[in-house]
């Protein structure tokens, strides 16, 4: 017995079941190309939605950053002070979002494992969407609070353990007492969206802090493209710029106050590096375009419209998607796997998404359309799925 013999297990038991990730390399060429190897084949898994990863003003902007700044923040804002273009970029996101105030962070993954633990404590209580987040999971196992899930987007069962939870159990005898809902507002793997309304309700009756991840839904829906949670009355907001903002990082929507907190007792703010201005850069860029790429979500949401329903008439399930991100449910890993790759081998990247990231049995392909992808693709995509449901492998 050697000491990496518990990693020679794990990676034998994946490959075993199926379960072993690689990476694979691919090249971005134009639009909504990539190339592998020597194949060219069309990216319908990004989560680029807006195709601002490419766009000429965010590279001008990265560049004219860290022309000013250079290439790296060199600490923490608290350490050697903050750069103005974070201060700025702050300001213009709270406008849109709607909000007093926004914190930068660097990563949506970072921003939930991070926030959630200095949100809650023990004596916590969060109720949690089933379908949240891998991140916003571990930032509540971090938090040692104790958790409830309830089942997805299902709000009368959120209720159900709001009522039955007041003020009841060891945890929650204490004045110190926290109640936290957490969710997303379209969800990553489903494409479904949160009713944003009742949430506030929910958590205006329970006196409970509500908390909605809106990874997908920034760029892409609500007022000036910003999110469903604007002007809604959500206590905090987490949205990350690396999807539809082209560029990388995360942010924070919130209270002044709850600003002030964050920069004082979160430990992924305090104790990391800040983010790179070319970045910031890019960010700055994207939150000036959005607001005005209403025709750009318009488009996008009519394709993802047609393409559902396409599928649908084909016999395929699209489950309750309403945004561009399209599961196409297949059940089982083996045949999700075999459908991805024949996809790949016709030209098309469309990853299967399979345990542990989606429950057992619910394996699918998950289309995300983005403002690259021409009718001709859609057309192209959809031929694909159709010559398959008549092959009988679905
Ligand atoms: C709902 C949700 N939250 C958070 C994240 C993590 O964000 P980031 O990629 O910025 O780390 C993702 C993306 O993978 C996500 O889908």
């Amino acid at each position: 017995m050697t000491k990496y013999q518990f990693i020679e297990e794990e990676l034998y038991r994946r490959q075993q079941q199926s379960h072993l990730r690689q990476l694979q390399t691919v090249i971005p060429l134009e639009g909504a190309d990539v190339r592998i190897g020597n194949q060219k084949v069309v990216n319908f898994c990004s989560n680029d939605y807006l195709g601002l990863s490419k766009h000429p003003l965010l590279i001008k902007r990265a560049v004219e950053f860290a022309e000013r700044y250079g290439t790296g923040a060199t600490a923490s804002r608290l350490i050697c002070g903050t750069y103005d273009c974070f201060q700025s970029v702050e300001k213009k996101l709270a406008t849109l979002k709607g909000t007093e105030a926004a914190l930068i962070l660097n990563s949506g993954f970072q921003a939930n494992v991070s926030i959630l633990p200095t949100l809650a404590d023990r004596q916590t209580l969060i109720l949690s969407d089933q379908l949240n987040h891998s991140s916003i999971i571990q930032g509540i196992l971090l938090s040692r609070c104790h958790v409830l899930r309830f089942r997805h987007n299902d709000l009368a069962h959120l209720e159900e353990l709001l009522e039955k939870n007041i003020d009841k159990g060891p945890c929650f005898n204490s004045t110190r007492a926290r109640r936290m809902i957490v969710t997303e507002s379209v969800f990553s793997m489903d494409g479904d969206q949160s009713d944003i309304g009742r949430l506030v309700d929910l958590a205006r009756a329970f006196d409970a802090f509500l908390v909605v991840d809106e990874a997908h839904a920034t760029g892409v829906l609500g007022p000036g493209g910003m999110g469903l949670c604007c002007g809604k009355g959500v206590d905090l907001t987490i949205g990350t710029f690396g999807k539809a903002c082209g560029s990388f990082g995360a942010y924070v929507a919130c209270s002044r106050k709850l600003r002030d907190y964050l920069v004082n007792c979160c430990a992924g703010f305090i104790y990391s590096t800040a983010m790179p201005p070319s970045v910031i850069g890019s960010i700055d860029a994207a939150l000036d375009l959005i607001p005005g790429m209403g025709e750009e979500r318009k488009a996008l949401h009519a394709k993802a419209d047609l393409l559902r329903l396409r599928l649908q008439n084909l016999g395929w399930r699209t489950g309750a998607s309403n945004t561009q991100i399209i599961p196409v449910m297949v059940g089982g890993e083996t045949e999700a796997l075999a459908l991805s790759d024949h996809l790949k081998s016709n030209g098309v990247l469309a990853s299967a998404i399979r345990p542990p990231t989606v429950p057992e049995g619910q394996s699918r392909i998950r289309l995300a359309l983005s403002a690259h992808h021409t009718m001709e693709h859609l057309e192209y995509l959809i031929q694909l799925f159709e010559e398959r449901h008549f092959h009988g492998n679905h």
